[in-house]
């Protein structure tokens, strides 16, 4: 099947004698309503953790979950789970979701389509009336991109009991609302204050774009994830002196700025040069006072660093560090270097894979496996429960971005995929 070709979805019909069928145009609302709530219409998609946007996304959902009697919970960090009970409710549960938060004038379907998917699957299980033993939860992490407090992955982080209060307290906004504060202030209060913890979970399964080109270039419909690399986000300040542009000598200045910028041109050397697969960026810079006429006192960027090999993305960070040591020193500035976050690289359950393969040849597809460059919440949840994602194919491989766009009916599919696996896991 060419990706382009339309085509009827198949049913899954080796496991049910009445068909069990997820509803594409459910899912095509479920993504319009909620990409309606974006702060930057017409410039892409910009929906900041507990900010409005997020609220009226959020609050969408939590709508549908009462519509279909799921028992909602608010959990530490702001993680919002819908439970759908099973027979046994002291089960360890099957975890089905993504995120809503975004980058600034991201995608619309980058994390949206995994909420919907998990949210149309059990629709589709309520509807069918699915009997399962184990609970189902839906869930939905907040700031996974970091667009808003400045390090990604810390709902799941805060959730998984990978982030102390102590440390969470120092984590604001560029306005200096405080995490916690800005939660308090979209009204989502903690119901259920448990870390999440292995018994909790049976499995965790999270469909996602792929936000690359392999799916489109293999020309693969669904692709299956077997790793997920490694990143580190670090923060880097050099301290110079600001000082007047006309009058200072070149050998006199201790230009910040100056000294960012052979480091950041060397950042990018050290990711070509370190490992096959790994990738470098630095994404924010500022300096300061930032005016035409003044030497930068202060320079201050991002590094997001990443390698699906732990060793070679260690290589990479320390030969980062080094090198900042060794430029700010050569010109007698002072540096401030903090490691933001990390997830080390993670291999996915292989039974989970399996059993993904096999519901995706059930609905008449041969996935690809492959490697996430993307770092996702179930990197974290993988340390806690086998864990598997389902990716669907990305346009000319696009993402974080307004041209950001995946076909309704590879997102249909990985829905329906996403639901025979987690029936056969919830039963
Ligand atoms: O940055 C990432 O890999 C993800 O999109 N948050
Ligand atoms: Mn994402
Ligand atoms: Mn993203």
């Amino acid at each position: 099947m060419e990706p382009g070709q339309q085509r009827m979805l198949p049913r899954p019909h080796d496991y049910y004698t009445d068909i069990m069928a997820i509803d594409i145009e459910r899912i095509r609302s479920d993504i319009k309503n909620i990409n309606a709530f974006n702060a930057t219409p017409g410039r892409g998609t910009t929906r900041l953790t507990f900010s409005a946007e997020y609220q009226g996304a959020l609050n969408y959902v939590l709508s549908q979950f009462n519509q279909l009697g799921a028992a909602v919970s608010i959990c530490p960090g702001g993680n919002v789970r819908g439970r759908f009970a099973g027979s046994d409710g002291n089960a360890p549960a099957v975890m089905m979701g993504s995120h809503l938060d975004s980058v600034v004038h991201g995608g619309r379907f980058d994390g949206v389509v995994g909420v919907v998917t998990a949210l149309e699957a059990a629709r589709s299980m309520v509807e069918d009336k699915i009997a399962h033993r184990l609970p189902v939860d839906v869930v939905i992490f907040p700031e996974e991109e970091g667009s808003r407090f400045g390090r990604g992955l810390l709902g799941s982080s805060i959730w998984t009991g990978r982030l102390d209060a102590g440390r969470l307290s120092a984590i604001a906004d560029a306005d200096g609302v405080a995490y916690i504060e800005a939660m308090a202030q979209a009204g989502l209060k903690v119901t259920d204050n448990r870390i999440l913890r292995s018994p909790a979970l049976a499995a965790m399964l999270e469909v996602h774009i792929e936000q690359g080109a392999v799916l489109e270039k293999q020309g693969a419909r669904i692709g299956l994830v077997e790793a997920i690399t490694g990143i580190r986000q670090l923060d880097v300040t050099v301290k110079g002196t600001a000082d007047h542009a006309g009058t200072t000598p070149m050998e006199e200045r201790s230009d910040a700025l100056q000294a960012a910028a052979r480091i950041i041109t060397a950042v990018d050397e050290i990711a070509r040069h370190n490992g096959p697969r790994t990738v470098a960026t630095v994404g924010r810079i500022a300096c300061e006072p930032a005016q035409v006429n003044v030497i930068p006192g202060r320079a201050r960027f991002s590094v997001d660093v990443r390698d699906p090999d732990k060793a070679l993305l260690e290589a990479a960070v320390a030969a980062i560090s080094r090198t900042v040591e060794q430029i700010c020193n050569a010109r007698k500035l002072e540096f401030d270097l903090v490691r933001l976050s990390e997830a080390e690289p993670v291999n996915l359950s292989d039974s989970i894979l399996d059993l993904l393969q096999k519901k995706a040849r059930a609905s008449g597809i041969t996935p690809h496996s492959m490697i996430s460059g993307a770092g996702h919440d179930t990197a974290l949840i993988a340390a806690l429960t086998k864990a598997g994602m389902i990716f669907v194919p990305s346009r000319d491989g696009l993402s974080h971005c307004p041209q950001e766009f995946s076909r309704l009916e590879d997102i249909a599919l990985a829905c329906e995929i996403l639901l025979a696996a987690a029936v056969e896991l919830a039963a």
